[in-house]
């Protein structure tokens, strides 16, 4: 019997959840080595999670937001966001980016996350106390139907969730719902070589550790395009698995 969309996403809201509790009885994401869910063992510490960030930024933020990083890349490091700007995390976790875009945009800005699992939504919430950041907001919802009014965010971040989405197309969409025009996108996931069907993308790890859900490379551009996006890219930065790599995702709502 295949798993239906609605049960796929229950896989994911249960893993991500189990990984939150994890994190706040202080065992680690998942038991995985890195920390990470968005992996599937101890080979991936160094290509998942906090690895991804400088040692000035891990300064910048509690130890238990650090921990709770499941990310595939930095997008924060990707995007320049600039003071008074509203940014929206899409599946923001344990909130390290939220936190870390709330100071980049600084007290007349605002840095909001979406996120479906009420287990991340709380360790987000303490990560941001611990912080001492108050321009940040978490928002429970999902990605495919963003809780935010049209045409209100300057930037959309996210790391390593849209390839957890059961539907990609609608996430595009929503995204560019919610950008401003001239709004910019700069999101961290898990993409694959062009060459690889969805069939060998599933052989190379599962859908819940971010990897049988991702877009080729084509596909990414091709959906961007469809959604009403110019100024796109989509570079591999690191491998993650055979013909699998984290890349830097960027692109501009057309004026
Ligand atoms: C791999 S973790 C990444 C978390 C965070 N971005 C980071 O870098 O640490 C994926 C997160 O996305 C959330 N998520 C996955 N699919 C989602 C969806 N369709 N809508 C909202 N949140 C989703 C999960 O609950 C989880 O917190």
């Amino acid at each position: 019997m295949s798993t239906t969309a609605d049960e796929l996403r229950e896989e994911v809201r249960q893993r991500y959840a189990e990984s939150a509790r994890a994190v706040t009885e202080g065992s680690g994401g998942c038991g995985c080595g890195s920390g990470s869910c968005c992996a599937d063992g101890e080979s991936d510490a160094g290509t998942f999670g906090e690895a991804l960030y400088d040692v000035e930024q891990r300064g910048e933020l509690p130890e238990a937001a650090a921990l709770a990083s499941l990310g595939c890349g930095n997008p924060t490091a990707v995007v320049d966001l600039r003071a008074g700007e509203t940014v929206l995390d899409l599946g923001s976790g344990g909130g390290i980016d939220v936190i870390l875009s709330g100071k980049r945009v600084g007290p007349t800005g605002t840095a909001y996350g979406v996120d479906m699992t009420d287990e991340m939504l709380a360790l987000a919430q303490q990560n941001a106390r611990d912080a001492g950041v108050t321009n940040v907001h978490f928002l429970k919802g999902v990605i495919e139907q963003i809780p935010l009014p049209a045409a209100s965010v300057d930037v959309v971040i996210s790391n390593c969730v849209i390839n957890l989405s059961t539907d990609k197309p609608a996430v595009l969409t929503e995204i560019a719902r919610v950008l401003k025009p001239g709004g910019r996108i700069g999101v961290s996931d898990v993409v694959a070589e062009d060459r690889l069907s969805p069939g060998e993308r599933a052989t190379r790890g599962s859908y819940v550790g971010c990897i049988a859900g991702a877009l080729s490379q084509s596909e990414y551009k091709a959906g961007l395009e469809a959604a009403g996006f110019e100024q796109i890219s989509v570079d591999f930065t690191h491998q993650v698995a055979d013909g699998m790599h984290g890349a830097i995702v960027k692109a501009v709502k057309a004026e």
